[in-house]
């Protein structure tokens, strides 16, 4: 799925809404900032009295008490400085922890169809690139603003307090600095929404060549030059966007500072003109120089926070772009209970199924009835919609039309977590997580003991194989699982499945052709967990198919024929021709 941007709701007010469980800590900052802004302007006073009184009389004592003074207002600010940016990065770390994970948690709860269509590395991309790009602004727009501003306030005070003539003459630089600092605010945001692109772009490409699948592909397609230029150019975009977002603010920078260094040569010159010649002390005239910076600078950084937070809008975007999805597949409003022991009768009732980008259902009216402990095997040739009935029993999508129950309960009035509890599917592809057997094992149930995963393990035929290994259940299953064999790893899938003693067992079996010895044991494996549960199997070899009790050929998404082993064979039509 391409990043569209600018769909979320990206207002301010719902960015300060991420701060809603920090007021108190922002309420202390708030009071730490503005005791420190007020206690900085003392200073310039400080300064004038020793320039207009200490100095001229020579009154030693008052000197040192106004050093003192300057002194002790210095440390105390630095010390409620240091209090503060303590406090603030913790709210800030706050609003970020519960970003990430709000995100994760509610991608979690997304149906596989959003993780079909999301290119691998996307998400990723915006968890940790995203997320971590407004990391700075969230850190630190809430004390910056409050900072700058009260210092900015107080020191309007005091200087309109020393001479509200100069005061005027100084804001005479206001109106450049704040076009200026519009244009580079808006400028920064479209080349941020760039830049997060690119990204996200490098992550797919990362995720997909240096990924133990993208990887083997790689190498054998011979694309792996291609590969390095695809990220190579992909890099060098990033420089490019990375370099004109810095320069984009080095140019205001720089600008500014022209039009903040002309302030005080505008202050001594209009100090001598004759209107104003003579009016004011030295002391003044020097405090009121100290004092300007205290205006311009929090102004400067006023300005710099706003760049920063329309620049940041691009990354929430993507961000809330996210947390805004709609969850498809979800826990009922009001759920109902399977009545127990859960018997495991599952039905389809007239069940049609057309995925989301597709025109044609990949099943089409297809009704089943599958006793409790009996077992249907569905086979048909490929492509015909055998994995995409498994995955509806499964709920990883809801039928288009009819109804899947178990034990008279729609699946959509069950809890989903209740559903996995019922439903074990092993699938075509297993996908083990890259940590020791043991802990895939455990997965699948993490209150199980050592002995029930080898119990597991020994039903599934995989013990000996496992034990077999140097280090045992503790060896690291690899990446996706590669250290195993295709078949070993179904063995595996088979014992987690196993773990989980579900009720109604689907088989999905891998179409690739296992050795006669793998396949014995994979069968046995197969024929061990299905013992007196409901079974459906989705099988290739016939030999797994004859003992069903039903058979249902597919094609297309409908039924074409349906019976047992001997019905079928005796009819002579498509499963004959297929067991010929
Ligand atoms: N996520 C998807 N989005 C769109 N179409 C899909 C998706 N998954 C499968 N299909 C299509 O639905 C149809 C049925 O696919 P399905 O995976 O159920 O076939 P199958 O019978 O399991 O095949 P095989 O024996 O090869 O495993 C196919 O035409 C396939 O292209
Ligand atoms: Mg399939």
């Amino acid at each position: 799925m391409e990043a569209r941007t600018g769909t979320a709701d990206v207002s301010l007010r719902r960015i300060a809404r991420l701060f809603a469980g920090q007021r108190p800590r922002l309420a202390v900052v708030t009071v730490l900032i503005m005791t420190s802004s007020v206690l900085g302007m003392a200073s310039p006073f400080l300064l004038r009295e020793i320039i207009d009184r200490a100095l001229p009389r020579q009154d030693l004592t008052l000197l040192i008490w106004l050093v003192a003074g300057m002194v002790g207002v210095a440390a105390l600010t630095a010390t409620l400085g240091l209090v503060q940016t303590w406090i603030s990065t913790t709210v800030g770390q706050r609003v970020m922890h519960k970003l990430r994970v709000d995100t994760f948690a509610h991608l979690n709860r997304q149906s596989v169809a959003f993780f079909t269509r999301t290119r691998s590395g996307e998400v990723q991309s915006r968890i940790t690139n995203d997320i971590g790009g407004v990391q700075g602004v969230v850190t630190s727009t809430a004390t910056s603003i409050t900072s700058n501003l009260t210092t900015a306030i107080a020191s309007a005070v005091a200087m309109v307090a020393l001479s509200w003539q100069l005061s005027l003459v100084s804001l005479v630089v206001l109106p450049p600095a704040l076009y200026l600092s519009r244009r580079v605010a808006r400028l920064r945001k479209e080349i941020t929404a760039q830049r997060q692109r690119e990204l996200a772009d490098l992550t797919v490409t990362i995720e997909e060549g240096l990924s133990i699948s993208g990887a083997q592909l790689s190498k054998t397609m011979g694309a792996g030059a291609a590969m390095v230029d695809r990220f190579a150019a992909s890099s060098r975009r990033l420089i490019d966007l990375q370099l004109r977002s810095q320069l984009a603010g080095r140019w205001r920078m720089a600008s500014m500072n022209i039009i903040f260094a002309a302030i005080p040569a505008a202050i001594y010159l209009s100090a001598g003109l004759p209107p104003t010649a003579g009016t004011l002390s030295i002391g003044t005239l020097v405090a009121f120089t100290a004092l300007q910076s205290g205006l311009f600078r929090p102004m400067m950084g006023l300005l710099g926070v706003g760049v920063s937070l329309t620049s940041s809008l691009a990354l929430f975007a993507r961000i809330f772009e996210y947390l805004d999805l709609p969850v498809d597949i979800d826990d009922p409003a009001e759920p109902v209970d399977l009545p127990r022991p859960v018997r495991g009768h599952l039905r389809f009732e007239k069940v049609t199924f057309t995925y989301a980008d597709s025109k044609i259902p990949a099943v089409d009216g297809i009704t089943l009835d599958v006793p409790p402990g009996t077992s249907l095997a569905l086979v048909g040739e490929t492509g015909s919609g055998k994995s995409t009935v498994a995955a509806l029993i499964t709920r990883l999508y809801d039928p288009t039309a009819g109804r899947i129950t178990i034990d008279g309960v729609d699946l959509r009035d069950l809890r989903l977590n209740d559903l996995a509890g019922v439903v074990g599917l092993v699938s075509q592809d297993t996908y083990l997580l890259h940590t020791s057997v043991r802990e895939n094992l455990r997965y699948a149930r993490p209150d199980a003991t050592d002995e029930q995963i080898e119990q597991a393990a020994r039903a599934a035929q995989i013990h000996d194989l496992i034990a077999g290994l140097p280090d045992g259940y503790d060896t690291v299953t690899g990446s996706r699982g590669h250290r195993f064999s295709g078949g070993e790893k179904q063995r595996i899938a088979i014992a987690r499945t196993l773990l989980r003693d579900p009720r109604i067992l689907v088989l999905d079996e891998a179409t690739s052709a296992l050795d006669s010895s793998t396949e014995r044991a994979v069968q046995r494996a197969f024929d061990e967990l299905a013992r007196g549960r409901t079974t459906v199997m989705i099988a290739h070899r016939l030999s797994t198919v004859r003992d069903a009790d039903q058979i249902v050929v597919v094609g297309r998404g409908r039924i074409l024929e349906r019976g047992t082993h001997d019905t079928l064979v005796a009819n002579g039509g498509r499963y004959a021709a297929l067991s010929a």
